[in-house]
């Protein structure tokens, strides 16, 4: 094994890897790698160059981050992960793929990196908390900040989603609980299975927080074939933590808004199966948020949350990082799809997750380092064109016409 000082040669690695865009894989060629003609080899030899161009793109990232957050403990910590993965990837390039020990070792190397990346959000999170404490925010920061974020948590999602279908297809065993799966695809996900676990878990989490919750209920609407429940090929996982995220969030607003109240107003869900969207809608009567705050929800520099330190078991059960929702968005967006929030002050919430009906249009969607985006991090943000409006009233009495 290469000892550290090896990593000195990473820049040069980097450059040439970034150089390849990443090549996004469709549900149909995740599950081909999972079929009885899929082989090993060559799942091994697309991940030892996919990997390093993913690490890497997503790594000159890393490195248009202003200085003063790139040089946090913290993010400094994340970058020495991301550089020695990589290098423990690219001692694979010039090993034999029908080799069985090579191929052995490859997995035990995903696992751990996979493990080694675990924190990576968290450690994240606190880097963009020691840079707010320290400088104050600007809007152009803040907004590359929120770019670049979604960015690198999108391409984590991705370079997890492929270690995973690797070590879960070619461990050489089934999924007890789930034999038909392949790696973590149900091509048969039951949406509401789904819905019920997620709801369960956070019905459990809310008990215990508030010694009370509200009932869920659920509606399928899937005008074709009316009497089978609707099923999607997708990441159970992925649909869990969105819809367990939009639980925890209806359950804590519907508590907040009805603590005087008896009985709590239920929660809604709706899924609906149409030619090209699988819709998810997650509505509660939990007072709702004003329209001038649901950006503000997503952001990651505005989440308001005070943060959780890391690796602390008890964390507040129904709030954290305030990183729910926009990393269920990203959840989303990854198969092409989308969350929403629409809000009505005063009354309640419905959350909207788009999902693609349609295998063959969920289709991995990744960030690419190339000079669009390097434009993206440079434009500085433009003056306001628009007026600011007055909080005092215009004396009007200097435009009086003397009769
Ligand atoms: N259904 C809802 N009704 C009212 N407010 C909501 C709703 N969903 C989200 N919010 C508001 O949006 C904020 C951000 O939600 P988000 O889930 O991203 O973070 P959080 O719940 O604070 O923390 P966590 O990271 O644990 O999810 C919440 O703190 C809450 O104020
Ligand atoms: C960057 O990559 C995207 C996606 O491949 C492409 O649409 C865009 O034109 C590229 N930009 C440049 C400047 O090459
Ligand atoms: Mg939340």
């Amino acid at each position: 094994f290469r000892c550290s000082s090896s990593f000195s040669g990473a820049p040069k690695h980097i450059e040439h890897f970034s150089k390849f865009s990443p090549s996004p894989l469709s549900m149909k060629q995740f599950l081909d790698f999972g079929s009885i003609n899929a082989c090993e080899k060559t799942s091994f030899a697309f991940l030892r160059q996919e990997l390093p161009v993913r690490l890497s793109n997503i790594m000159k990232e890393i490195n248009l981050l202003p200085d003063k957050l790139l040089t946090t403990p913290s993010v400094k910590m994340v970058q020495g992960w991301y550089v020695q993965s990589l290098m423990e990837l690219l001692e694979f390039l010039d090993k034999n793929p029908d080799d069985h020990k090579v191929l052995g070792e490859f997995v035990d190397t995903l696992v751990t990196i996979r493990n080694r990346h675990n924190d990576v959000v968290p450690t994240m999170a606190q880097g963009v908390i020691e840079y707010k404490e320290a400088f104050p925010q600007d809007v152009a920061t803040n907004q590359n900040i929120q770019y670049f974020l979604d960015r690198f948590y999108m391409s984590r999602i991705s370079i997890r989603m492929l270690i995973n279908q690797h070590t879960l297809i070619f461990d050489g065993t089934t999924n007890p609980v789930h034999p038909n799966t392949i790696g973590s695809i149900d091509p048969h996900c039951k949406v509401g299975d789904v819905v019920q676990d997620a709801f369960r878990s956070a019905k459990m989490l809310c008990d215990q927080y508030y010694l009370c919750s509200p009932d869920v209920i659920l509606q399928e609407m899937n005008l074709k074939k009316t009497s089978h429940p609707i099923t999607i090929v997708y990441v159970p996982s992925h649909l869990y933590h969105m819809l367990f995220e939009l639980f925890k969030n209806a359950m804590r607003a519907t508590i907040e808004t009805h603590e005087s109240s008896k009985n709590l107003p239920p929660i809604k869900v709706m899924v609906s199966l149409g030619d090209e969207d699988l819709t998810i809608k997650v509505s509660d009567q939990g007072g709702g948020v004003a329209f001038r705050r649901i950006e503000n929800l997503f952001s990651y520099m505005y989440s308001t949350a005070p943060a959780p330190p890391i690796g602390d078991q008890k964390r507040p059960p129904l709030a954290g990082f305030g990183y729910g929702l926009p990393i269920s968005r990203l959840y989303a967006k990854y198969f092409q799809g989308d969350l929403q929030l629409y809000s009505m002050e005063g009354y309640g919430t419905d959350a909207v997750i788009y999902l693609k009906a349609l295998s063959t249009d969920s289709i991995e969607r990744l960030p690419v380092y190339n000079k669009t985006a390097l434009k993206n991090y440079k434009m500085s943000q433009e003056a306001d064109d628009w007026c600011v409006p007055s909080k005092e009233p215009l004396d009007l009495s200097s435009y009086k016409v003397t009769k």
